[in-house]
């Protein structure tokens, strides 16, 4: 049973590699790509060298030289088979896959299952636009729109966030509404819009849509109009709807996170809707649960500073302490801050600029934490205080990064009033890290002037594809210097590789990279293809380096050429024909510089 090529293709559109990325380590926007700390467990590095461009979904390690497309990021990185990773990020990035010599049976399953995915969509979809249009419309809803107004939401924010209300029971509901377009109760079920005794699941309550990453609506919260219990009922868990990873008004936020770098995480949908309307839209909420690694993780693919602003309770702190150690290992400037008062209501009596005075209060997770732990065992004593002294350190043992690292041993000394260097030798002789030294391929050996001058070409040819579609089809023309146009082959390179690779783009001339790396043979490749492509992006690009570097490569085989025939016609031949092409390549390289 195999992927339908056309499939693959649209996975690797599809994923963002960004994203990918960013689950295995943080990212940090330098320019048009993204720089993080190399992810391969056998490169283990303290400054970042490995490197992902997401326009043209590549990441590179300059330090491990390793590096692909999206699907060998994770079939390497969770050593998944080539097809079990096309299928991951289907899943992910809402690709539905075709597949060839599939059996009947297995067709007709993943055929169900897709449809049912898409009804479920859809039926979340249907309801959103129900409910928000019985918020706007119904005379029945007359108490919803004065509970909103008096709890200050703007009509913009209502419709931007699509907010609903729920019909009170005995009324026409959804459920009722949705067989009149066609939806089924399994799309209902599915899209976890039914009570667990198979009726209306939500009833008389205000409706939070959220949407997963991509703007899709995913689930519900549902508040009570008055007190109510619960206050709040939220979609349950399905197929599409899981809030440890899901985060409340993330597609409305993303670009203003993306932005200003910065993300604030609060604990209340309301609380994201007033920071948005005050003029703070970079705010997203959980969903009722603590923050997670996973939610850590996507933010720290949009923003490098992260404040996550809670209330003062104990579920609240032990959040804290569990995401500390990933804010770390992600290099995220994660800032915590408890407020008085939940920012929705805080702003209801406070100008919106304050809020920033009270953001600026924020203190850097590590020193919160480790002020906590301390603080739990001061007063009660000596002995308790050296109780926390191995606390603290198995976790200052986690803390990979050496200016970080170095600070927590600060803190940390600071607060149990020890000496930092005391701390720092117990700690090292209990905690030896081992650490493996980084995998280092022999590469191209500089100096050899032909495979320079083919890395440089491919590296071109990968970067504009565009440019390059006519010469590797007939050859490189240049009718002022040249009187026929100059066609190169694989074995013009000087290395097997770099043949394999010409080989390959020359079959797949015009089309898009896409599909190039589509073909099989590109797989086994990828690490070259990716470091040609990151190396592509420190050249300049042009119709005229194009052509300078493809007479440069011409000439330099014709040379070698030479060395190794007999026949003295066919050396002079070359002599005369290197010489041609060299003086090709000059020219066309200073009409670069000229113009
Ligand atoms: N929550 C929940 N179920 C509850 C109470 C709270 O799922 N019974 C979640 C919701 O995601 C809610 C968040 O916890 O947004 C924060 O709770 P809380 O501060 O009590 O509610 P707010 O969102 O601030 O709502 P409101 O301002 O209307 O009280
Ligand atoms: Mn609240």
């Amino acid at each position: 049973m195999r992927i339908a090529a056309q499939s693959i293709e649209e996975v690797r559109e599809a994923a963002q590699i960004a994203e990918v990325a960013s689950e295995f380590t943080a990212l940090r926007r330098v320019g048009a790509r993204f720089n993080g700390l190399c992810p391969y467990p056998d490169h283990n590095e303290k400054t970042p060298s490995f490197s992902v461009s997401p326009d043209k979904s590549f990441y590179y390690c300059f330090g491990c030289s390793r590096g692909g497309d999206a699907i060998k990021l994770v079939m390497e990185l969770k050593s998944f088979s080539f097809s079990e990773a096309v299928s991951h990020l289907a899943e992910r990035f809402g690709v539905e896959l075709r597949f060839e010599g599939r059996s009947p049976e297995q067709e007709r399953a993943a055929e169900q299952r897709n449809a049912r995915r898409r009804s479920a969509y859809k039926a979340l979809a249907a309801a959103t636009a129900y409910y928000h249009k019985y918020l706007l419309k119904s005379p029945a809803a007359e108490e919803a729109r004065r509970y909103l107004k008096e709890r200050g939401f703007e009509y913009s924010t209502i419709e931007e966030f699509r907010l609903g209300y729920a019909p009170p029971r005995g009324r026409q509901g959804f459920v009722e509404a949705a067989r009149g377009v066609g939806l089924g109760r399994e799309a209902l079920e599915a899209a976890g819009l039914l009570s667990s005794r198979g009726g209306e699941r939500f009833g008389d309550r205000v409706m939070f849509p959220i949407s997963d990453r991509r703007g899709r609506i995913v689930g519900f919260g549902a508040r009570s109009l008055g007190e109510a219990k619960p206050k709040y009922l939220n979609s349950p868990e399905t197929e599409l709807f899981n809030k440890r990873s899901l985060l409340y008004g993330f597609p409305q936020v993303a670009e203003a996170m993306r932005r200003e770098k910065a993300a604030l995480v609060v604990e209340g949908y309301t609380d994201v809707l007033m920071l948005y309307q005050s003029g703070i839209k970079n705010a997203v909420a959980t969903l009722g649960t603590a923050m997670t690694e996973q939610h850590l993780k996507t933010l720290s693919g949009h923003a490098e500073k992260i404040y996550l602003l809670f209330d003062p309770d104990e579920a609240g702190e032990k959040a804290v302490e569990r995401v500390m150690v990933t804010a770390a290992e992600l290099r995220l400037d994660l800032r915590v801050l408890r407020l008085p008062q939940d920012p929705a209501d805080w702003l209801l009596e406070h100008p919106p600029e304050e809020f920033t005075d009270l953001l600026s209060g924020a203190v850097p997770v590590l020193e919160y934490g480790i002020r906590r732990i301390v603080g739990r065992a001061r007063g009660a004593g000596a002995a308790s205080r050296a109780r926390a002294v191995p606390e603290v350190k198995a976790l200052l043992g986690r803390i990979e990064d050496p200016v970080l690292n170095r600070e927590a041993f600060r803190l940390a000394a600071e607060a149990l009033g020890v000496d930092p260097e005391t701390l720092r030798d117990e700690s090292r002789s209990t905690n030896s890290m081992e650490r493996t030294t980084p995998r280092s391929r022999a590469r191209n050996v500089p100096g050899d002037p032909l495979a320079e001058a083919g890395r440089e070409l491919l590296a071109l040819v990968l970067t504009r594809p565009d440019l390059a579609s006519g010469a590797l089809r007939a050859g490189m023309e240049a009718p002022d210097l040249l009187n026929a146009p100059v066609v190169l082959g694989p074995d013009d390179f000087g290395d097997d590789v770099q043949g394999r690779i010409f080989a390959l783009l020359s079959e797949h001339a015009g089309e898009d990279l896409s599909t190039v790396l589509s073909d099989e043979r590109a797989r086994a490749l990828l690490d070259e293809i990716s470091a040609l492509q990151a190396e592509g992006e420190r050249l300049y690009p042009s119709e005229a380096s194009l052509r300078a570097a493809w007479f440069r490569l011409a000439s330099l085989s014709r040379e070698r050429a030479k060395l190794f025939t007999e026949d003295f016609d066919e050396k002079h031949r070359l002599h005369l024909e290197t010489k041609r092409l060299n003086r090709a390549a000059v020219k066309v390289s200073n009409l670069t510089l000229e113009s």
